[in-house]
């Protein structure tokens, strides 16, 4: 049995099990896909021990994308360039890094006018989208984000402007897409606030928050007549060619699948 698994800390609350269980049962593959939680002291042997135990992969989330970077025997380009992998191939005894989530990303978001994108927040999740952006060709990346420094320092990466978070609102004048990476919006978390009066009504509205799905940011959004893109959009895109990579069969995101990972 093919058996890949998503590592993370805490993980509990993973979609990723029962999406690949999905398609696993839809492709008719005999295989697995769990969630195993560790903490960044323990990413390492459980890497050894996902070889031991002849796992074909895993992903990564919180906190260990960036971690790993180390710990890979290689990996592809945009890895190096991004500076963080999701996707873990595991081939001979050795692990081969991946990065799916600018790609998923750029699925949900590949109908925004490229002209300027504001993008909110400056961690892990802000870097791979900013990337995404900046090879997709929009013409114009804002960042902002509460630690100025973390987002001078993305916007340097990316040939990006800076806007003072206390500015935000301010800056979605002319946007084609306004993204939230930040945890704000989240359950448990404050909500982001931020008044959408000068986004243009034709800009698309991207919450990569997924629990809950319709944040306050997308219900404001959709409320004035923008376009919006939930956080299960990435989830679901970024999946795809880690399956493929371990499994071999590229699955299809479909309107089935975001019902059965919202029952
Ligand atoms: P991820 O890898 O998912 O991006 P992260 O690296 O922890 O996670 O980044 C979380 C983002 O949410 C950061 O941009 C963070 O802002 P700081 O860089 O200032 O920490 C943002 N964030 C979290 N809580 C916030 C809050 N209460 N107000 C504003 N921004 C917040």
């Amino acid at each position: 049995m093919k058996r890949a698994c998503i590592i993370g800390y805490p993980v509990s609350h993973s979609l990723s099990p029962k999406l690949h269980r999905y398609w696993l049962k839809e492709h008719g593959i005999a295989g697995d896909y769990t969630a195993v939680e560790a903490k960044p002291e323990a990413l390492e042997a459980t890497l050894k021990k996902l070889i031991a135990e002849n796992y074909i992969g895993c992903n990564l989330t919180l906190p260990h994308k960036e971690l790993v970077l180390p710990m890979l025997d290689s990996m592809d380009e945009v890895v190096r360039e991004i500076g963080a992998a999701n996707t873990i191939v595991i081939k001979n005894g050795k692990l081969h890094g991946m990065n799916t989530d600018a790609y998923g990303f750029m699925q949900g978001a590949s109908t925004a006018q490229k002209k300027k994108a504001v993008v909110l927040g400056a961690g892990g999740a802000a870097r791979a989208i900013c990337w995404a952006l900046q090879s997709d060709g929009f013409k114009e990346l804002v960042i902002s984000n509460r630690s100025q420094e973390k987002a001078q320092h993305l916007a340097s990466l990316y040939q990006g402007k800076v806007v003072d978070w206390e500015k935000r609102s301010e800056a979605l004048a002319g946007a084609g897409l306004l993204v939230n990476t930040t945890s704000l919006g989240m359950k448990n978390q404050p909500a982001l606030e931020i008044d959408l009066s000068s986004l243009p009504k034709s800009a698309l509205v991207y919450d990569i928050v997924y629990a809950p799905l319709e944040t306050s940011l997308l219900a404001a959004a959709r409320d004035r007549g923008n376009k919006v893109i939930d956080g299960l959009s990435m989830l679901m895109h970024q999946a795809a060619p880690a399956f493929e990579a371990w499994f071999g069969v590229r699955p299809q995101v479909t309107e089935a699948l975001r019902r059965e990972l919202l029952a």
